[in-house]
């Protein structure tokens, strides 16, 4: 499963991309909009950091001006995937963007009939939205496992990003419903690394290695 960021905050892409496991970075207008700063300088910036998709959202409600839009951001570096919202119109895009060879990420995704759709018209990543599924009282968790049965069951190649993630336990059900891509907000990383009998255990390990006179030359 890859590990993408859902972040234009590029401190934060900096800080957690030493760690080695991130693959990609989703962006949206809001998370655009929270930065303050030039949204094509900030893609640039990110293309630089990570070394896999990147996904920058078009912001009109025209197919053809998504289309054009998509044409635009993608043609700022390979990596760059045009975030198409599942509208009719996002559809009619999508499907201009792959036979224009626009790798695509359609998102706004809430039920299994969105994703057909999106996959039919060749998306290569569909995002469904998990948190915001569980916000109206759903489980975000089942529509990701929904998804990817029926993509296997009609070997759709269409790849499965979950995102709106709030939590570890998102993480751990996209895993279990078999996610291809998790989408998460830096944060999350931290949630997910730490546990509290690592802490223990190693303060124990540490403690009982200080205690050993025998042991003190073995790294040096
Ligand atoms: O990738 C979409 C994500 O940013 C939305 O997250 O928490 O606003 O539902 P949230």
């Amino acid at each position: 499963m890859q590990i993408f960021l859902d972040t234009a905050d590029v401190a934060d892409i900096k800080k957690y991309v030493k760690w080695g496991i991130i693959d990609g970075v989703t962006t949206n207008p809001s998370l655009m909009a929270k930065e303050g700063k030039d949204p094509k300088e900030v893609i640039m910036e990110i293309t630089k950091l990570v070394d896999g998709p990147i996904s920058c959202e078009v912001v009109a409600e025209d197919a053809e001006t998504m289309f054009e839009q998509a044409k635009i951001v993608s043609a700022w570096h390979d990596n760059i995937y045009a975030k198409i919202p599942l509208t009719a119109e996002g559809i009619r895009a999508t499907k201009m963007c792959t036979e224009a060879g626009i790798k695509t990420n359609v998102t706004l995704c809430f039920s299994v009939n969105q994703a057909l759709l999106a996959a039919k018209a060749g998306a290569t990543l569909v995002s469904p939205f998990v948190g915001r599924v569980d916000d109206v009282g759903e489980e975000g968790l089942d529509l990701i496992a929904d998804i990817v049965d029926a993509y296997n069951y009609y070997g759709f190649e269409t790849k499965v990003l979950a995102a709106s993630l709030r939590h570890p336990q998102h993480v751990r059900g996209c895993m279990q419903a078999g996610a291809d891509i998790i989408t998460i907000p830096p944060k999350i990383l931290d949630k997910m690394v730490k546990h509290p009998l690592t802490d223990n255990g190693l303060a124990a390990f540490n403690k009982d290695w200080e205690n050993c006179e025998a042991c003190q030359n073995l790294y040096k």
